[in-house]
């Protein structure tokens, strides 16, 4: 890292079980193309030029087979492998604990998003740049969404124009996040992304571009297709 630049580091969240998956090991370690989803999110941070550290939460009893993927990949960046909690959320904060003091900003990253780009990581760096409280990648939404109560019945429809789905990284001033965890306290469990957190916090987070190829990987299918987008990028 060029002297005088504020610092960033990843922390990649691992630790989901992938139950919509149905395979026979945490959704991260499931093998997509010559290597696993968290190879290839842990890949893309290590390969940034922006990027100098990174911390990787994975499911209790799976540190070494990331120390084996780590190795294999030679990633140098990479800092800390920690085990993560019961929600999303409780392992963004285990992982966030391990981020050095000093360092200025967090990238927080779904291993379960595994062509994530070099272009997506620079946008939001550019957001951060800006002086952000957090920069969330995103679409816009092409479905129309409606909001239903627990027996279905509608309550609202949303106005699509005003709506983007969010993708990650998702990233902070390294303070800001840590503050938002703060002040969401047990809430936070229920929080499907850090930037919400932020956002009831009262920071201002700004969306930018995200990729239609950033996809999240949840079923079988969306396995298969992110192997499709792969082997393209590969030709
Ligand atoms: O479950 P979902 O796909 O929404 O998870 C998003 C990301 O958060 C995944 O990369 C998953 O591994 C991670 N996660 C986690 N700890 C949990 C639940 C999810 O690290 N307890």
């Amino acid at each position: 890292m060029p002297e005088g630049e504020l610092e960033v580091w990843s922390v990649i969240v691992a630790a989901g079980s992938g139950e919509r998956l149905d395979a026979d090991r945490p959704k991260a370690f499931v093998r997509l193309g010559n290597r696993t989803l968290v190879a290839a999110s842990l890949e893309a941070f290590e390969e940034h030029p922006g990027v100098s550290g990174v911390v990787c939460v994975v499911p209790e009893g799976w540190e070494d087979r990331l120390s084996a993927v780590v190795d294999d990949l030679a990633a140098g960046k990479v800092a800390a492998a920690v085990a993560g909690g019961s929600s999303r959320a409780e392992s963004v904060r285990r992982g966030l604990e391990l981020v050095p003091e000093g360092v200025a900003f967090v990238l927080v990253h779904d291993a379960a998003r595994p062509l994530v780009t070099t272009a997506v990581i620079d946008a939001v760096l550019i957001g951060l740049a800006e002086g952000a409280d957090g920069v969330v990648p995103s679409l816009a939404v092409t479905d129309t969404v409606k909001r239903v109560g627990g027996d279905g019945t509608v309550v609202e429809t949303l106005h699509r124009a005003d709506l983007r789905a969010a993708q990650t990284p998702q990233g902070f001033p390294a303070g800001v996040l840590r503050r938002a965890f703060a002040t969401a306290g047990a809430d936070a469990a229920v929080a499907t992304d850090c930037a919400s957190l932020v956002e009831r916090a009262g920071g201002r987070v700004i969306c930018v571009a995200g990729d239609p190829q950033n996809i999240k990987v949840t079923t079988r299918a969306d396995l298969h297709r992110a192997a499709e987008l792969l082997a393209d990028r590969a030709d």
